[in-house]
C-alpha cells in the first residue's frame, strides 16, 4: 500500500492503549522541570500557572530544555508574574535574553505580556484561538499552553513526538512530508483527561527513551504497539530526507579596546537577524567566497590585529567570522557605538555568535569572574 493511501482508523484499539499506556509511565517517570506542575499535585487539585506555561513554551519553541531551566528561573525570579513582564524594559527583557538565540522570541515576549498585562486584564486567553490571537504564538505555542494551562484536548506535535510517532507507526517517509498525517494520528491518541500530561509524556518519552539514536525500547511503555520496534529497525525512523548543506557566509568582526577592559559596543537594526541586539562592529556577511574579511574591511581605521576566526551556525546559514582586535588609547569612538565597561560587558544583550567573537579576542570577557577573583582586595 503506497504510505499517501494509509488511512487513519479513529478506533483503532492499539491507538486506545497508547494514553492509558503512557500516563501510567508518565506518572512514575516524569522529569521534573521548574515550569511544571507534576501529575500527583495536578490530581490533588493544584492549576498550573499560565504564565509560566507561556513563559516555557515559548521559550522551549527553539531551544533545548537543559539550556532553558536558568533562564526561565531567571525570568520569574526578576518578573513573577506577566505584569511584572510588561512594566520591564524591552532592553532589560533583551539582557536577560541573550545567550538564548532566536532574538524575535524575546521581542515577541514583550509584546505579548504588554498586551495581556493591559488589553486582557492579566489573563491568558484560555482557548486555542485567543492564544494564537497574541504575539508569538504560534499553531504549536497554542495547542501547547492550551493542553498543559487550560487542559484542552489539543494535539501538540513538536520534534520528539513527530519521532515517537513516526516509530509506533512505521512511517516510511520523512517527518518532513508526513506532518499532516502524524498530527491526525496524534489527534486520535490524544485523550479528553489529562491532555496536558500527555502532552508533556510524549515529550518526556521522546527526550528519554524513544530517542533519535540507540532508544531504550526494552524501557518503553509503548513497546508493545510500536511498528518500527516490531520491524527490529527502531532507529531505522524517521527515516532521514536527504539534506542539503548550509550555505556558508564570511566576515569579520573588531574588537577595540579601550586601556581598561571596555569594550566598543553597538545595536544592531531592529529588523532582521539578531534584530536589536548588541554587537562588535562587523561587516556585512556575504555568500561570496571573495569576499573582503581583512583588516582594511574595518568600518573605522586603527591598528587592527588578527585574533583568530570564530564559527557559528544559524538556521538558514553557517557563518565564518575573521576576528581582528585594536587598543584604542584615547577612547574615541564613532557615533551609535559606546564603550561598555570589563565589568558589565557580559550583562549586555550579546548574542552567542558576539560572545565567541569577543572571547576570541580578549579571553573570558564575556564569562562571570570567579568568585576568588571577583573579591576586592
Ligand atoms: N518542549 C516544549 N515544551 C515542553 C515541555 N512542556 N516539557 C518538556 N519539553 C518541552
Amino acid at each position: 500500500m503506497p504510505p499517501e493511501a494509509r488511512t487513519i482508523n479513529r478506533n483503532d484499539p492499539e491507538r486506545a492503549a497508547v494514553a492509558p499506556a503512557l500516563l501510567g509511565w508518565y506518572d512514575r517517570h516524569h522529569r521534573d522541570l521548574p515550569w511544571r506542575t507534576p501529575p500527583d499535585e495536578l490530581k490533588r487539585g493544584a492549576r498550573p500557572d499560565p504564565y509560566h506555561v507561556w513563559l516555557s513554551e515559548i521559550m522551549l519553541q527553539q531551544t533545548g530544555v537543559e539550556t532553558v531551566k536558568p533562564y526561565f528561573l531567571k525570568f520569574i525570579g526578576k518578573w513573577p508574574d506577566v505584569a511584572a513582564l510588561a512594566a520591564a524594559s524591552i532592553e532589560d527583557v533583551m539582557k536577560a535574553w541573550a545567550g538564548l538565540g532566536y532574538y524575535s522570541r524575546a521581542r515577541n515576549l514583550k509584546k505579548c505580556a504588554d498586551e495581556v498585562a493591559g488589553r486582557l486584564g492579566g489573563v491568558f486567553p484560555p482557548t486555542e484561538a485567543g492564544l494564537k490571537a497574541l504575539p508569538g504564538i504560534g499553531d504549536y505555542t497554542a495547542a501547547a499552553i492550551g493542553a498543559i494551562a487550560f487542559d484542552l484536548r489539543t494535539a501538540v506535535v513538536d520534534g520528539n513526538v513527530e519521532r515517537v510517532v513516526a516509530r509506533l507507526e512505521a512511517i516510511e517517509r520523512p517527518v518532513r512530508e508526513a506532518k499532516r498525517e502524524i498530527r491526525a494520528i496524534v489527534e486520535t491518541m490524544t485523550p479528553a483527561g489529562r491532555p496536558g500530561d500527555f502532552a508533556q509524556a510524549m515529550m518526556d518519552l521522546g527526550a528519554t527513551i524513544c530517542t533519535p539514536r540507540r532508544p531504550a525500547c526494552f524501557l518503553c511503555p509503548l513497546r508493545e504497539g510500536c511498528k518500527a520496534l516490531a520491524s527490529g529497525e527502531p532507529e531505522r525512523f524517521p527515516v532521514q530526507a536527504v539534506r542539503a548543506e548550509k550555505p556558508r557566509r564570511v566576515g569579520a568582526a573588531f574588537v577595540a579596546v579601550r586601556p581598561d577592559g571596555a569594550i566598543l559596543l553597538r545595536r544592531r537594526p531592529d529588523a532582521g537577524l539578531l534584530g536589536g541586539m548588541t554587537e562588535v562592529p562587523t561587516t556585512d556577511w556575504t555568500a561570496r567566497r571573495d569576499g573582503d574579511t581583512s583588516a582594511d574591511a574595518a568600518p573605522f581605521a586603527a591598528d587592527w590585529r588578527h585574533s583568530g576566526a570564530i564559527d557559528h551556525v544559524f538556521t538558514h546559514f553557517a557563518l565564518e567570522l575573521q576576528v581582528y582586535r585594536a587598543e584604542i588609547a584615547d577612547g574615541t569612538h564613532p557615533a551609535g557605538h559606546w564603550w561598555s565597561p570589563r565589568e558589565e560587558i557580559r550583562d549586555e544583550a550579546l548574542p552567542t555568535v558576539m560572545k565567541k567573537a569577543i572571547e576570541a579576542a580578549v579571553p573570558g570577557a564575556t564569562k562571570r569572574p570567579h568568585p576568588l577573583q571577583a573579591r576586592k582586595t
